[in-house]
């Protein structure tokens, strides 16, 4: 299976982009289309996996102050997972942090995500909020 990373760049590719956000971190929880995206989304740096023509994985960076960038809405299709996709996303809005100068990665991981960001260097730092009244999150940081 080949996979790239890359940024989404076409209309087409921002369509699919945010579809697979809303698809994993939305859908299931009776969220409508729409609700995946905040007000960061044209400073930030979107960066996608891609399998042929599908997108199996997503990922946003976007800085909160010189030193700090923040990661938001890391998220690969189901069948997709325990591939080392994720961890792909992540290492490269890892690079474009660096490029961009900051010192650390702040994110607030859900409850079953944090042995992921653990494996990749993050420790958690504070309990966050509980996003739908369930999913318990924890923020979480790495020195760069
Ligand atoms: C968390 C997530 C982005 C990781 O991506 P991934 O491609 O599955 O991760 P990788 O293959 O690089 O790393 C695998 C690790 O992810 C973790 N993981 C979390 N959820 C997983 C799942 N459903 N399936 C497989 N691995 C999962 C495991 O800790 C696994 O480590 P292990 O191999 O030691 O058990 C992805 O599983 C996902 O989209 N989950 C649902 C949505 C979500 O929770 N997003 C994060 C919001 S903070």
């Amino acid at each position: 299976m080949k996979i790239l990373i890359r940024e989404p760049k076409t209309r087409e590719d921002f369509e699919k982009y945010y579809e697979l956000r809303w698809r994993v971190l939305r859908a299931p929880w009776g969220m409508p289309k729409g609700s995946e995206r905040d007000d960061r989304e044209s400073e930030s740096i979107h960066v996608m996996a891609c399998v042929g023509d599908e997108v199996v994985g997503v990922g946003r960076l976007h800085l909160n102050s010189s030193e700090e960038a923040q990661i938001r809405f890391m998220a690969v299709a189901e069948g997709y997972r325990g591939r080392g996709i994720g961890g792909l996303i992540l290492e490269e809005l890892e690079r474009r942090a660096r490029l961009m100068g900051a010192r650390r990665v702040v994110l607030n991981a859900r409850e079953k995500a944090v042995h992921f960001y653990e494996k990749h260097g993050y420790r958690v730092v504070a309990k966050a909020h509980k996003l739908f009244n369930e999913i318990q999150h924890w923020k979480m940081m790495k020195e760069l």
